[in-house]
């Protein structure tokens, strides 16, 4: 496990840099993000697709659920980002095809508010955020099931 103290917007280029390096080194693509409402989930997600290169600006996929960019990265050639928030129930998270993308090992899957899907994932970087009054705190393990 490794912790990051995030509290400067500054340090997320090294926490996102971090992830990415981790998905690569560790043959896993798929990188969730737990924490409380604006905790910096979406913020770390852009950063994430700035490390790989991504050309258009990601925005919060808080209304639409599911967004993909294509990336500039030789390794991982699409960032697929979803925010899980707002989902209804069962049928929508089959629906929007999450595992099928994740079995593509040319995407890197981020997902904000994940606890409905983590119990199908087998093999996942979990980004545990947490502000602790001035300070933002990242834990970052790695899971295999
Ligand atoms: N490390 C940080 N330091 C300071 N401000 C931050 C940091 N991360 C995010 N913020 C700010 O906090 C606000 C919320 O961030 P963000 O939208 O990334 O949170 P979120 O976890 O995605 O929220 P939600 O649960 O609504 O999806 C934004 O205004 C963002 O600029
Ligand atoms: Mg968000």
């Amino acid at each position: 496990m490794k912790t990051f103290d995030y509290t400067d917007l500054n340090s997320l280029q090294e926490l996102s840099q971090y992830l990415v390096n981790q998905c690569k080194k560790t043959n896993c693509n798929t990188i969730l993000l737990k924490g409380e409402l604006g905790a910096g989930k979406t913020t770390i997600t852009q950063n994430i697709a700035i490390q790989l290169g991504v050309k258009t600006r990601v925005n919060s996929p808080t209304f639409t659920i599911a967004k993909k960019y294509t990336t500039t990265d030789n390794y991982f050639l699409n960032l697929c980002h979803y925010d899980l928030y707002r989902l209804s129930g069962k049928q929508e998270l089959d629906e929007l095809g999450i595992l099928e993308e994740i079995n593509n090992v040319k995407n890197v899957v981020v997902i904000e508010w994940p606890e409905l899907i983590v119990k199908q994932i087998e093999n996942y970087i979990l980004v545990k955020l947490k502000i602790e009054s001035r300070k933002r705190v990242a834990n970052i393990v790695k899971i295999e099931v």
